[in-house]
């Protein structure tokens, strides 16, 4: 096996990488977005395909959930397969006062609960992971010359998931725009490995507010806009 958690060779993997969580979104953009799309890893289902996209080769490698997943997948394909450019679509819940649900959110930072910074800097630095600015400021444009409904601000990664113990209007005081829970690592581990790193999310659902729904229709072609811009930005 080339790594613990994947068994591509190297060179197996473009420079240019989504990395969604879920594995079957992985393979949704692998099948509906890349041309010659060839599954490169499944190591415990969290699977990974290489095509192209216009013309670029492009792959798909799904995270898994949270920072410690997310890590493992970044660090092996970052060390080993010499990946440089890692954008991650994603979902996340809204809870800004002028987010809503539908909205593609772009994390320009991203504060967390988690200790993967602390762990790193030492309990005296509060670190502030940042996404890359060329990828945050090609997605905007990007997404402003499609007509998305895009946002740029703070998220923040969450540990968990179910947390009764969190102030989730007092993060959306600071400006917070959206929950989900990754960011944090992917930028931490952008700024020590030196690739470029990009979170581009979609509200799936309202955390603070109006407890607004999407129907399935709504929610699919949300999903297609964040991926579209994923690739359009990774590729430019
Ligand atoms: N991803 C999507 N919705 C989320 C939520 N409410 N909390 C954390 N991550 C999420």
């Amino acid at each position: 096996m080339a790594t613990p958690h994947n068994t591509a060779e190297r060179g197996d993997y473009a420079p240019v990488c989504l990395l969604p969580g879920d594995p079957l979104r992985a393979r949704y953009i692998a099948e509906n977005y890349l041309d010659g799309a060839r599954q490169v890893n499944a190591v415990r289902n969290c699977l990974g395909y290489t095509g192209t996209y216009k013309g670029v080769p492009v792959s798909v490698q799904a995270s898994g959930m949270g920072i410690p997943s997310l890590s493992i997948y970044v660090n092996e394909l970052v060390r080993f397969y010499g990946v440089k450019r890692i954008i991650r679509p994603g979902s996340a819940g809204g809870v800004g006062r002028d987010v809503h649900i539908r909205d593609i959110v772009l994390a320009q930072g991203s504060s967390t609960d988690s200790n993967v910074a602390a762990g790193a800097l030492g309990p005296q630095i509060h670190y502030a992971p940042l996404a890359d600015f060329g990828l945050l400021d090609r997605a905007y444009h990007i997404a402003c010359d499609r007509g998305l409904p895009v946002k740029v601000g703070d998220v923040f990664a969450a540990d968990r998931f179910y947390n009764d113990d969190i102030d989730n209007g007092l993060l959306a005081d600071y400006g917070v725009l959206a929950v989900e829970m990754e960011s944090a690592g992917l930028y931490l581990l952008g700024a020590r490995l030196g690739f470029e790193a990009l979170s581009i999310l979609s509200v799936s659902d309202m955390i603070v507010g109006e407890g607004e729904a999407l129907t399935a229709e709504e929610r699919a072609s949300s999903l297609d806009d964040m991926i579209a811009l994923s690739l359009e930005t990774a590729i430019a």
